[in-house]
């Protein structure tokens, strides 16, 4: 039976308390790959806060489950009191007390479970994926955030013992031959219930809490892994030293453990003391792992721990409310990795982040509020929207009320709702309460979506200098007219030596406003400083105060903006010879040993090609997916000629001595000579530098970034070969040979290139991180050729997410939301690209996650 294509509408507005609650469950699970047997003895009583509305059926979600029994109170439940739907059972009111013990017995089949969601296998281990909804497939259950309990788990291994290793949340409480029971002291939702068994490694180490209280800390990993741990465990203890020091929280339980899994849906997830990680999230060394993957692994690790306070001791009352945990924990991260390494690059590359997934998903059909106000399936709603726009939000609160109310508002949260499922009502509450500021006005943040357009107007005349400011939101689906914002602006005015004048920030809320300042001289105006509100600025800056900010001014993201604005200027403008005062300003902080390495290689590089496309689309032209690719080469080019022999001296000079770390020093050199390699293979058909640092290089960063540039430049033929022969064995290695040659392949044959790795046989398309390393990889990493004009890579994508979407809806409707931008483009790539996602929805057996992404793309 199919009922997914007619999966309701869910509303926030529907919202309402639960009928029962539960007291406290005990779960038996025994393993079988195709018939394990779960037993759940659950305490339910009647919500008191809905009593007096008299008796109630009981509900219980439940999606592919056989029953095998259930009992209320020790009695089999009649079977005209019991009807079962494809989405769980009911239980009639006359036969349901006001508190009992229910107890059922279900059969679910990990093995064949593909979609991994509830109980799955990966390789032969068994592990649980049940946020949002996935605890539904394990047992019967009221699954909502809003009904919180404690929970012991007994785990029986699988007869032929291939999983010696049994996991669950909490603390171990009891362990034998074949079994393991857990007992986790902490109420929970059940999308935090985890459970993990395998054959498996720990590798242990120990913190010290803040009230002195020891930690078992363990990493599990397939046995060879161990050595790979490493930084994972380092990023783990910083992340629980700074949350102690920096948000006064300190760790709850004996134990913390963290799984590597290699079928992962998503990143990671946060179960209470159990988190369990996508491999490529855990698992590091200096030959497999690259600059990027030690920065995602350290802030990741962070994130989940994170979630402890901010996610599990304090919930989300509903699925609406995702952002209350997931801006926040965001928000958390990016403070942690700008405290760890350098807060100005740091700042540049979440905006960057931001940038490429949320304004991107704002300007397109999917665009929707930081809260949501409804969906079909709440999975296709882990969007940069609720994740990034949400910590976006908070850096703006925090930025209004300053960083001691901050703390104090959060210590407020703490105590007022530490164990409780909270709505974002409840947050703001708490940051009126502290501040005595009414947010009603802000709370628009989380309601209203789309990507504000911040207007800036100046004039100096007569010794006073105006600042116009005005704001508009665009249109986005179901919200064709919006209200102003509070945009916290950040501001400099810089006098002709590069002092500051004036710096602040202004409150602006209105429609439109003018300030207005006394001041000796003209100043440069340096707007949105530290990008304190998430907005597209429209400013008509002259070439000439560009190049002044990008020498003088003392905001590093300000400074880099004005750079970045330049090349945008140059790669959508008319196309000549580029400004020879932007030229020589990169010039000039490519050379300045004062700034950063880091920082220099952020100046250095150009927009991407995506960026370019947004920029052109927002003054309402259809970009040519080819045409920006040229012509940012052409800049590339032009960069390299201006640098001249200094890229050759950047190159030589940043050599990063000794043995690889991963620190952020040693990072950003490798990336300032990564922008340097770029500009002599720019000018070198032969690529001779790029090879001979390929041959040379002792980490996977610099082998990286030399098979990158090769690989974009169509050489690298060699290194390809050799490079898979070396690493064949090693899945997430060989992802990345899948993925540079998907992303970086030039338009004239990326289309063949993809079509000719996905017939290989190591193409494992059912693991997620093979299907995203090619598949995701070209469709989002390459638009010259995702975008061929003949639509062939339309049809190769729609292809795969077709045979993907009966196996793993979640993924499939997360790559199919990257066809979101088709409107962008010209009328013939319009209509092929939407034939295509046609094709897609026309599929008779599409699933509910893919067909709602498909049907908002098309609506
Ligand atoms: N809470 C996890 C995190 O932010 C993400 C889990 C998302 N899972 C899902 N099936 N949508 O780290
Ligand atoms: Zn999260």
């Amino acid at each position: 039976m199919r009922t997914d294509a007619h999966a309701p509408t869910i509303r926030l507005a529907d919202y309402r308390l639960p009928d029962y609650l539960v007291e406290s469950v005990e779960l038996t699970l025994r393993l079988h790959p195709t018939a394990t047997r779960v037993n759940a003895r659950v305490r339910f009583y009647r919500n008191p806060a809905r009593a007096d509305e008299g008796a109630a059926d009981l509900r219980l979600d439940g999606r592919g489950l056989t029953l095998v029994s259930a009992t209320i109170d020790g009695v089999p439940v009649p079977q005209n009191a019991l009807t079962e739907d494809s989405e769980g059972l009911t239980v009639a009111a006359a036969h349901v007390p006001s508190a009992f013990v229910w107890e059922a017995e279900t059969e679910i089949s990990p093995e064949t479970n593909t979609a991994l969601e509830g109980l799955y296998m990966s390789r032969g281990m068994y592990c649980t994926q049940c946020e949002a909804q996935g605890f539904r497939k394990i047992t019967f259950w009221p699954d909502r955030p809003d009904v919180m309990t404690t929970f012991r788990v007994r785990i029986e291994g699988p007869a032929d013992g291939s999983a010696p290793v049994l996991l669950s949340n909490g603390n171990l409480v009891g362990s034998g031959e074949g079994w393991a029971e857990w007992q986790d002291p902490w109420a929970k939702p059940s999308y935090l219930f985890a459970l993990v068994a395998g054959d498996l490694r720990a590798v242990e180490d120990h913190f010290t809490t803040a009230s002195g209280r020891d930690v078992l800390l363990q990493i599990w990993v397939r046995p060879g892994d161990e050595p790979r741990c490493a930084y994972a465990m380092d990023a783990l203890k910083r992340s629980m030293r700074w949350d102690e020091e920096t948000y006064g929280r300190e760790y709850d339980l004996d134990r913390f453990m963290i799984v590597a899994v290699d079928d992962f849906n998503m990143g990671a997830m946060e179960n209470k003391g159990l988190n369990i990680f996508n491999s490529r999230f855990v698992l590091a060394s200096p030959e497999t792992a690259t600059d990027a993957d030690y920065k995602s692994i350290e802030t990741i690790i962070a994130h989940e721990y994170f979630h402890n306070w901010t996610g599990n001791r304090i919930t989300c009352r509903d699925w609406f409310q995702l952002c209350l945990k997931e801006g926040l924990t965001v928000f958390r991260d990016q403070q942690f990795s700008a405290d760890e390494r350098s807060a100005g690059v740091k700042r540049i590359e979440d905006v960057l982040r931001l940038r490429a997934t949320q304004f991107r998903e704002d300007a397109g059909p999917l665009a929707h509020p930081v809260r949501p106000t409804e969906y079909i399936e709440i999975n296709n709603f882990y969007t940069a929207t609720v994740y990034e726009k949400g910590a976006e939000v908070i850096g703006m609160l925090r930025r209004l009320v300053g960083p001691e109310v901050y703390r104090k508002a959060l210590d407020l949260y703490f105590e007022r709702h530490d164990g409780q499922a909270c709505t974002i009502e409840d947050w703001l509450r708490v940051f009126e309460n502290v501040s005595g500021r009414d947010l009603s006005q802000f709370a628009r943040w989380y309601s209203q979506a789309g990507t504000p357009r911040l207007k800036a107007e100046t004039d100096w005349a007569d010794g006073k200098f105006t600042l116009r400011l005005s704001q508009t939101t665009p249109p986005t689906p179901g919200q064709p007219e919006k209200a102003p914002l509070v945009l916290p602006v950040a501001f400099g005015l810089l006098g002709s030596d590069g002092s500051t004048l004036e710096a602040g920030l202004l409150e602006f809320s209105e429609a439109e406003r003018a300030f207005g300042w006394e001041l000796p001289e003209r100043p440069v105006l340096s707007l949105l400083r530290g990008f304190s509100a998430p907005v597209i600025v429209e400013h008509e800056i002259t070439p000439a105060d560009r190049a002044f900010l990008l020498a003088h001014d003392s905001d590093s993201f300000t400074r880099w903006e004005a750079g970045r604005s330049f090349a945008l200027a140059e790669l959508t403008g008319p196309e000549g010879e580029p400004d020879p005062a932007y030229l020589a300003a990169l010039v000039a902080v490519a050379d300045d040993p004062a700034l950063d390495p880091a920082y220099r290689a952020l100046l250095l590089s150009l927009p991407s090609e995506d960026e370019v496309m947004a920029q052109i689309a927002a003054v309402g032209r259809a970009p040519d997916p080819l045409e920006v690719w040229r012509r940012r080469r052409a800049l590339e080019t032009a960069v390299a000629r201006a640098l001249g022999d200094r890229a050759r001296a950047l190159y030589d000079s940043n050599v990063v001595p000794g043995p690889y770390t991963p620190d952020a020093d040693a990072a950003g050199r490798r990336a300032l000579r990564g922008r340097a390699l770029a500009a002599l293979t720019a000018l070198d058909p032969a690529g001779s530098v790029a090879r001979a640092q390929y041959a040379s290089a002792d980490n996977m960063t610099e082998r990286m970034t030399a098979l990158s540039l090769l690989v974009s430049r169509g050489l690298g033929k060699k290194e390809l070969a050799a490079f898979h022969s070396e690493w064949r064995h090693d899945r997430l290695v060989i992802d990345k040979w899948f993925t540079v040659q998907a992303a970086l392949t030039p338009p004239e044959t990326a289309v063949e290139t993809v079509e000719a790795l996905s017939r290989r046989e190591d193409f494992d398309w059912r693991n997620p991180n093979r299907f995203r390393s090619l598949i995701g990889a070209f469709a989002s990493g390459n638009p010259a050729g995702f975008h061929r004009a003949d639509g062939s890579g339309y049809r190769l994508v729609v292809d795969w997410l077709i045979r993907l979407d009966s196996l793993n809806p979640q993924t499939t409707a997360r790559l199919a939301s990257l066809l979101g931008t088709w409107r962008m483009f010209d009328p013939g790539r319009q209509a092929l690209m939407k034939a295509e996602l046609e094709r897609l929805a026309a599929r008779p057996d599409l699933s509910r996650d893919t067909g709602e992404i498909v049907g908002r793309l098309l609506r």
